[in-house]
């Protein structure tokens, strides 16, 4: 149930004419927390719509504003139109301590206000966000992507889906020296909000800390137990985190869960918070997103409608030299402006490029291997063997690729 905020009215408008009235929504549900203890701070963000009704003086500018501790921010939402609902976005970050309140006013100018007071939750961090998990030159990590759990017994593509989680889930456990941490690149539920709780349960049985990120089929946000699960974990939307030498950062490509379109997005106030997260790092640094950053370019659904911004923020930093997706079931080694971008192949099940050249695909899962700045990535096989992934210096060219679509890894054994 979407969560009203009081409209009232302050002017009065003669005769039998309705009265202008606003109403704020912030749907599709009271969502937005605070991550306490989180060493990299994170907007919170609230979404919502404002509708107006009844009369208003001509053009009256509609805007709405956030207000907090720690200062304001503002939309300008255009003019007043009866029965209109115009959707905002605006985020502030949170007070580092006490009570987290904010304030959102809707408001049509000589026409009507609308106003509410949100104490906003806080949620223990994740230890990853705390910066709790050792932090020594070499380590590695584990990246499954694509999971696309519904419940036990859901066949997908001909496989059960949880069972094939829970065998990644004992090979990741069986990995000796452990990884520091897994993080999963999206699509984890494949339903409205399902399959989540079953996920969770699942992941929840690795020996180090997991970390999620949102993928398209995720819809979170459009159940409450998808919402309270993924709360629960400490996790924002959207993060960074410290291990060893490096920075990471988990973007969150889904921002409107009422459209999850297949192509992500990364809207604005996101791509402003990664240009001065990546500007603090002052390390080298890996981005994980579910859609590519680079496939939008081969084939549009494959990628981020916006990459052209999101590349621009990652190659202006300096810093980040790897991206890890998933996505699109199937593997790819691109490089482009000076940045390895790696897409995944699904736990769940493969798929196959069409119209441009991949690696491999099938099930499976990453291992990432970092010894100081250097990094050494392999690819296990679910239920299978451990599998070279092409050398950093015979990534396919983004350039090249666009050309010729269909040309060949170098070296790459038949
Ligand atoms: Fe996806
Ligand atoms: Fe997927």
């Amino acid at each position: 149930m979407p969560q009203m905020i009081a409209g009232f009215v302050l002017a009065l408008v003669s005769g039998s004419a309705p009265r202008p009235a606003l109403e704020i929504e912030v749907a599709p549900a009271p969502f937005p927390f605070v991550i306490d203890g989180a060493r990299y701070p994170v907007p919170v963000v609230f979404e919502g719509k404002v509708v107006c009704s009844g009369a208003a003086p001509e053009g009256a500018a509609l805007t709405v504003r956030l207000e907090g501790a720690t200062g304001s921010a503002r939309a300008d939402l255009g003019a007043w139109k009866a029965g209109e609902a115009k959707t905002f976005r605006l985020a502030l970050e949170a007070p580092a301590a006490g009570v987290a309140l904010f304030r959102i006013i809707g408001e049509a100018q000589g026409a009507a206000t609308a106003s509410e007071a949100w104490a906003v939750p806080r949620v223990p961090a994740h230890p990853l966000l705390r910066g709790a998990v050792a932090a020594c030159p070499r380590f590695r990590f584990v990246q499954m992507s694509d999971l696309h759990l519904l419940d036990r017994e859901t066949v997908s593509s001909g496989v059960k889906t949880a069972r094939n989680l829970e065998t990644a889930v004992d090979e990741v456990n069986a990995l000796d020296p452990p990884p520091a941490f897994v993080v999963v690149t999206g699509d984890v539920a494949s339903d409205v909000g399902r399959g989540y709780a079953l996920a969770l349960e699942i992941l929840g049985r690795i020996r180090v800390p997991f970390v999620i990120l949102p993928g398209n089929h995720d819809f979170l946000k459009a159940t409450r137990a998808a919402t309270l699960a993924y709360a629960s974990l400490g996790l924002p939307f959207f993060y960074s985190f410290d291990v060893g030498l490096w920075h990471f950062v988990c973007l969150n490509a889904q921002p409107d869960p009422a459209k999850m379109p297949v192509a992500g997005t990364i809207d604005p106030i996101q791509l402003a918070w990664l240009e001065s997260d990546l500007r603090a790092a002052s390390r080298p640094a890996m981005v994980f997103v579910h859609q590519s950053p680079v496939l939008g370019e081969l084939q549009p659904g494959h990628g981020i409608t916006n990459g052209a911004d999101l590349r621009r923020v990652l190659e202006a930093s300096g810093c980040v030299r790897w991206t890890f997706c998933g996505h699109v079931h199937f593997e790819t080694f691109i490089e482009a402006g000076g940045i390895r971008h790696i897409s995944t192949a699904a736990v769940a099940y493969p798929s196959q490029a069409q119209g441009y050249r991949h690696y491999r695909t099938g099930t499976g899962w990453r291992l990432v291997e970092v010894d100081g700045e250097s990094v050494r990535t392999r690819f296990k096989a679910l239920g299978g063997a451990w599998e070279d992934d092409p050398a950093p210096d015979a990534y396919l060219s983004l350039d090249r690729m666009k050309s010729n679509p269909m040309v060949e890894y170098p070296g790459k054994p038949k």
